[in-house]
């Protein structure tokens, strides 16, 4: 078990390059099972949940090869499996998203109900919904849902909320189904845009992504086609928070800030300096930072990817702050293990009130999930003394490339023990 080592107080300065998304790898990876041939992404980043995808993939019969530095080849052919396996969909829930294709391109899947996970109960109900809509029949039989259709037929969709996982499986199968089908409600996400861009390119006939309705009118076949997919907003905004509770310097490059908009302005009603340009942003913080309002919710609203990070931040700024979390039931996990180095929080409801403090100060503490791994990360860079966190490989590494090179290069002191 890999553990990390960070000794908290330097001011990160310099430039970070940001990787490419996770949550635009995992869909556009499971949408290549719609396809036909061979095809080349770019930009994808080598991280645990891209493994697992490629693992589900080559399980149901595609060939797939990662290139360094951040190409993942995938060869497709007609042979498709119609089972996925149980021990993979449990370790990473994205795998779900595959249900969509796999019906639209066999007619048949049997995919593991992949449970919750730390951050809430995570059903896939609106999946379901949307797939008996385009006619589909499913089942459920000894924990997988078996769902299946001669030919799927397009048809008006609503989402009872903006799910971004059902929107993205549910476009997917609307691509190869007969006829029109539109989704309103839908999530906006970039990376439903991306996958949109990716698939267009692949000869489907989507838009809309990117606004609450995407229509999409069925092909019969889609060829495989090369593609770049985005760089990772939450991971741009996680090294921005850095700059920040660092009180430090940082050039954060290859990301689009239109993506983050939300976390900006946050950043700067705190009284963080951010600036601009295409595809970056330097971000600096000279003063002890004020507190703030938030709220989580669908995109373009604030993102809940980047509720603990905040939390982290809050716990050292001035005054009371009250985040508000409202996408997943239990995602205040890492509210303990900050308290355990000195932040003054208190949980209510769906909310957390944080009392600023001066400092924090280290001590071992241990991640429940992705996001939570990286507020105790943040955490332990502005906390005197060195905070051991455990457990890389089963949060951090799943969301975050490379992140103790970055880090070091900033002027993180920071280690990892194998
Ligand atoms: C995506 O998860 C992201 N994951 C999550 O990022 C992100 O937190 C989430 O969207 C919200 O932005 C990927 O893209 C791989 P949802 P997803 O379906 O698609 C409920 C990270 O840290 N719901 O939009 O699973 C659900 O329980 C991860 O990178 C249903 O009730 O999220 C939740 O409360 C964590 N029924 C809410 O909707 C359904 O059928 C939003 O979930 C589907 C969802």
């Amino acid at each position: 078990m890999r553990k990390l080592f960070i000794n908290g107080g330097n001011p990160l300065h310099g430039e970070v390059e940001i990787s490419g998304a996770k949550n635009s790898a995992l869909p556009i990876l499971a949408a290549t099972l719609l396809l036909d041939g061979k095809l080349s992404l770019t930009n994808i980043p080598l991280l645990n949940d891209v493994i697992i995808m490629m693992r589900v993939l080559r399980s149901l019969g595609l060939r797939v090869e990662y290139c360094e530095p951040d190409t993942m080849n995938v060869w497709i052919n007609s042979k498709i499996r119609h089972v996925a396996p149980y021990e993979l969909v449990i370790k990473m829930r994205a795998s779900f998203f595959i249900i969509g294709p796999m019906v639209a391109r066999i007619g048949l899947a049997r995919v593991p109900l992949p449970g919750g996970c730390a951050i809430g109960f995570r059903p896939v109900n609106y999946y379901l919904k949307g797939l008996e809509t385009l006619g589909a029949k499913v089942e459920m039989e000894h924990g997988f849902v078996k769902a299946y259709a001669a030919k799927l037929k397009g048809a008006p969709i609503y989402l009872d909320f903006p799910s971004v996982g059902a929107t993205e499986s549910l476009m997917m199968a609307a691509t190869l189904a007969e006829g029109e089908t539109v989704i309103e409600n839908a999530a906006q996400e970039p990376e439903i845009v991306d996958l949109q861009n990716f698939l267009n390119k692949c000869g489907a006939k989507i838009s809309g992504a990117g606004t609450q309705t995407i229509v999409i009118n069925g092909v019969n076949s889609l060829k495989a086609a090369d593609y770049r997919i985005i760089p990772d907003r939450i991971e741009a905004g996680t090294m921005m928070t850095a700059a920040a509770i660092t009180k430090g310097d940082l050039t954060i490059k290859n990301f689009i800030p239109d993506h983050l908009s939300a976390v900006i302005v946050k950043l700067q009603e705190a009284g963080v300096e951010v600036e601009c340009g295409k595809d970056c942003a330097r971000v600096f913080a000279k003063e002890r930072l004020k507190a703030l309002n938030i709220k989580t919710l669908p995109y373009p609203g604030f993102p809940t990817d980047m509720q603990p990070q905040f939390t982290s931040l809050l716990s050292i700024a001035k005054g009371t702050s009250v985040i508000t979390e409202s996408i997943f039931e239990n995602r205040f996990m890492h509210v303990q293990e900050l308290k355990r180095m000195g932040a003054d929080i208190q949980i209510e409801g769906h909310s957390i009130i944080i009392e600023g403090v001066p400092k924090l100060s280290a001590a071992p503490v241990r991640a429940s999930d992705l996001r939570a791994g990286a507020a105790l990360v943040l955490a332990a860079l502005c906390a005197e003394g060195e905070t051991l966190i455990n457990d890389m490989e089963r949060y951090i590494d799943r969301g975050y490339e490379k992140i103790v090179q970055k880090l070091s290069k900033i002027g993180a002191d920071v280690k990892e023990i194998k």
